[in-house]
């Protein structure tokens, strides 16, 4: 089968809020199609998420995944950096996100944290952006049945960039615009101390 090719900033579907999936596609064929080939999409790029409008479908679906695989040439203390952890498959149906404040493991602690986060919709390019340390998303799976998840770190910074997608919003609305660099240059920031690149960058 050919997979759809992933929409690139510029379509107006990027931009668009994307329609709540209807009671009457829960548990559909024509769902379980769709989920089946943005995993296929988001595999093959590959991605660690994506959501529905990233392949010109307007609907509030998104899957996420983050595995040993794709993480296999961090060194542990830039795994620890990006509080990244494997995270299995999920599909995700009209989510909604709610900020938590602090982390599991310091409730009063840090509430943001700056990264560098790229988009497969915004094909070349990285940047610094804020966001919550820990998040809760609630939703359906694609059979229609409640779903919940309450993490922090990487899969955090996963699910916030998917909810805006569905929102019509790109990480390059949030980003610390003074960061936005090419992947080839980023190779010299990604494993500075976000300390280090602000200040090279001028934020
Ligand atoms: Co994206």
């Amino acid at each position: 089968m050919k997979l759809p090719r992933i929409v690139q900033a510029g379509d107006p579907v990027l931009r668009a809020p994307a329609a709540p999936v209807p009671p009457e596609m829960l548990g559909s064929r024509s769902l379980k199609e769709l989920v089946s080939t943005m995993v296929q999409v988001m595999r093959r790029a590959p991605g660690v998420g994506l959501a529905a409008p990233q392949i010109g479908v307007g609907l509030q679906v998104m899957v996420l995944e983050d595995s040993e695989a794709l993480m296999g040439k961090l060194t542990p203390e830039e795994r620890e950096t990006r509080g990244r952890v494997p995270f299995p498959l999920a599909a995700i149906i009209n989510p909604t996100l709610t900020s938590r404040s602090g982390s599991l493991a310091s409730p009063g602690g840090l509430e943001r944290t700056a990264f560098f986060e790229g988009c497969l919709s915004v094909a070349g390019y990285m940047a610094l952006v804020e966001r919550d340390l820990r998040v809760e998303v609630s939703g359906l799976d694609p059979e229609g049945e409640p779903v919940h998840f309450e993490v922090e770190g990487w899969p955090a910074r996963i699910m916030q960039h998917e909810v805006d997608h569905l929102r019509g919003v790109l990480y390059v609305d949030r980003m610390l615009s003074r960061t936005f660099c090419s992947n080839e240059e980023a190779k010299r920031w990604i494993n500075e101390p976000v300390a280090d690149v602000r200040a090279a960058l001028g934020v």
